[in-house]
């Protein structure tokens, strides 16, 4: 099986040879650790250069290490920087190449040839809208798939709705993921959601006694899957602006859109679109988010990585009047983790526990449509430290999604609690 294995990474190395995929070859993974405030802040304004360095993640206090993908070329320049300004540093994967041909060999060796959904793999898109169709066929009394929108190359942006009838109005909570094509983990938490609330209904059915949730696992397909079939790392929207590919989504939202933490250059990882609104994905997701804002009380928009549950404002480092209640919910849901595995989550507002960055979904679901509990949920990388980036592997999926629901729960009964 090496010589399987072996064989399976040279026609890979083919196929990156002729252009499927985009190679990392030379690319390398960075740790950086800051050691005092004025390194942070180095590094930090650094981290808004986006058009130039990746990273993935950066330190949430002094001592603590960010990650950053840095292609060949730059490698000079950036190690050069960082020795100038003594800022420690680390060669964290020096095999991008190697890592993406890994995962990409697992996710094709791991087939399910059940009917059953299973968490040993990423899904693709056409596999996720497969699974939903048959939930629906399966459960029709439980069960409604609806395309909410079509993507820039035209994909349909599905939503399941799982409701049990009753003549008692419910009150609705919204989860999407996907925003980001590259976080893999987080379509992938929304679909044990799904399997869970729809497959082990028995199991959960106090979480649908008040409550009808509606979830969109894949926000942007286009991107999702780009990131399967040429580029694993991409980030963004497909749609072109001049020499440029993408937006992302979640700085394209008209709440206070583009006064900071967004770029206005569409080669940025972080351009925030024409206008707002400028992108079919973002408008799919408000215009859902519009229909069902009466009865919606709870918005959770899955992301990864870096543990985190982040809510309003991420445009200022004030707070929403109503930041005690949402802060509550959150924390209720990271302790339900903490208490369950020992996985630590950072709460706090997006500003002031990670960066700030206007024209999210989640500042808009609260302060344009007025959901009042909305929150940004970071979910872990592979390894439980950040070295694995968007990376965890395909064995590590089933532990992060179970642990991910532990804190959905918890979120949702405190919501429910609360309304
Ligand atoms: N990592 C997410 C992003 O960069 C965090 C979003 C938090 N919300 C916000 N409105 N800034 O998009
Ligand atoms: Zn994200």
């Amino acid at each position: 099986s090496l010589k399987l294995l072996i064989i399976f990474v040279h026609l890979h190395i083919l196929l990156a040879v002729s252009g499927e995929y985009k190679s990392y070859v030379g690319y390398k993974v960075y740790q950086v650790t800051p050691k005092t405030k004025s390194e942070q802040n180095h590094l930090r304004s650094l981290s808004l250069s986006t058009e130039l360095y990746d990273f993935w993640s950066i330190p949430k206090k002094l001592g603590e290490k960010s990650n950053v993908l840095v292609p060949p070329k730059l490698q000079e320049t950036f190690e050069r920087f960082l020795r100038k300004l003594n800022i420690t540093y680390a060669v964290a994967i020096d095999d991008v190449e190697t890592r993406v041909q890994r995962e990409r060999f697992l996710q094709s060796v791991v087939r399910t040839f059940s009917q059953s959904i299973k968490f040993n793999r990423y899904y693709r898109y056409d596999e996720i809208t497969h699974y939903f169709d048959n939930l629906a066929r399966k459960y029709p009394k439980l069960v409604t798939v609806k395309t909410v929108g079509k993507s820039f190359e035209n994909r349909d942006i599905k939503a399941i709705t799982i409701s049990k009838h009753s003549i008692e109005p419910k009150n609705t909570i919204l989860v999407d993921a996907g925003i980001h094509a590259r976080e893999w983990i987080a379509p992938a938490t929304a679909l044990y959601i799904v399997h869970e609330l729809v497959e082990n209904y028995a199991k959960n059915k106090n979480l649908l006694k008040n409550l009808n949730w509606v979830i969109l696992p894949v926000v942007n397909p286009d991107g999702y899957e780009y990131s399967h079939t040429k580029e694993r790392f991409w980030r963004k929207t497909r749609k072109p602006y001049g020499n440029c590919i993408g937006t992302d989504p979640n700085r394209n939202f008209d709440f206070h859109w583009n006064e900071i933490g967004a770029s206005s250059n569409p080669c940025s990882e972080t351009f925030r679109g024409e206008n707002a609104f400028s992108e079919t994905e973002a408008i799919a997701l408000r215009d859902l988010m519009r229909s069902i804002s009466r009865d919606c009380k709870f918005y959770l928009s899955l992301h990864s990585y870096g543990q985190y549950m982040l809510y309003p404002w991420g445009y200022t480092e004030s707070l929403p009047e109503t930041w005690k209640e949402i802060d509550d919910v959150a924390q209720s849901g990271a302790s339900a983790i903490r208490k369950a595995s020992g996985s630590q989550y950072t709460v706090g507002s997006s500003t002031n526990v990670l960066y700030a960055a206007a024209g999210g979904s989640d500042d808009y679901a609260l302060g344009v449509e007025e959901i009042p509990i909305s929150i940004t949920m970071e979910l872990p990388s592979g390894s439980g430290s950040d070295l694995n980036g968007f990376d965890p592997s395909p064995n590590k999926i089933q532990s992060i999604v179970e642990e991910s629901w532990i804190g959905i729960k918890a979120m949702a009964s405190s919501v429910d609690e609360k309304f």
